[in-house]
């Protein structure tokens, strides 16, 4: 009796601890990454998230050899959406996906042209102070496709800054991310609600 009561008690005491971390761990959740021992592991939502473009870099117009073969298709997590919208920066936390997929078909019915065809490969950047303080701009970069562009890794570490970052600091328009090539973050950048498709 006298030891169930006290089993109540704890019960009671570790749900008054539990519950308000509890609470607070889902209200932070606001990271769409997760970045353990040095390595980042691979997103496996970021369909889900917010679609911002797709350049394409055909082997054709690149003397047969793109750096990046060859459309990427280019993701935002809605955390980071949001506060674009809002504010038009990319807040700390943000990570961006770029999905490779090769070309297919050159013509359909609607006309010659480059049609998507298979996904080969996956990169990321995220700008986090916290993570990458040394980093320009504390953004990092990493890729999760395999040199035969087959598979894809579970995990992956930053590459070096000259690798990636150095090329982004130079040439892309807003904060190291190639807003640019992007007409949807473009077309959001502080528009608030309006970035959602414009107005009636
Ligand atoms: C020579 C310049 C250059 C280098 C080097 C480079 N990138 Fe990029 N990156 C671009 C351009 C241009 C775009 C946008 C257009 C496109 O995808 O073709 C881009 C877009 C991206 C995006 C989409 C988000 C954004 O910032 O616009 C990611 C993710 C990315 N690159 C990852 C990488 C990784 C990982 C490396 C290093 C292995 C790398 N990049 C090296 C030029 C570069």
């Amino acid at each position: 009796m006298f030891q169930q009561r006290i089993n109540i008690s704890i019960l009671r005491m570790l749900l008054a601890f539990a519950m308000p971390a509890l609470a607070m761990s889902v209200a932070s959740a606001d990271e769409y990454f997760k970045f353990k021992n040095g390595k980042l592991e691979r997103p496996t939502d970021y369909r889900e998230w917010v679609f911002v473009g797709a350049p394409v870099t055909p082997n054709e117009l690149n003397d047969g050899k793109a750096a990046f073969p060859e459309f990427h298709n280019v993701y935002i997590d809605p955390e980071s959406w949001a506060h674009w919208k809002k504010n038009g920066t990319f807040r700390d936390g943000t990570i961006l996906v770029k999905e490779l997929v090769d070309v297919g078909v050159k013509a359909s019915a609607s006309g010659n042209g480059y049609f998507p065809g298979n996904f080969i490969g996956l990169a990321a950047t995220i700008k986090s102070s916290k993570l990458f303080a040394d980093e320009p701009g504390n953004w990092a970069y990493f890729s999760f496709s395999t040199p035969d562009l087959k598979g894809l890794t579970d995990t992956a570490e930053k590459f070096a800054t000259e690798s990636c970052n150095a090329c982004h600091a130079g040439a892309a328009a807003d904060d190291f991310v190639f807003t640019q090539h992007y007409p949807v973050l473009r077309a959001a950048k502080a528009a608030g609600e309006l970035g959602a498709g414009g107005k009636r």
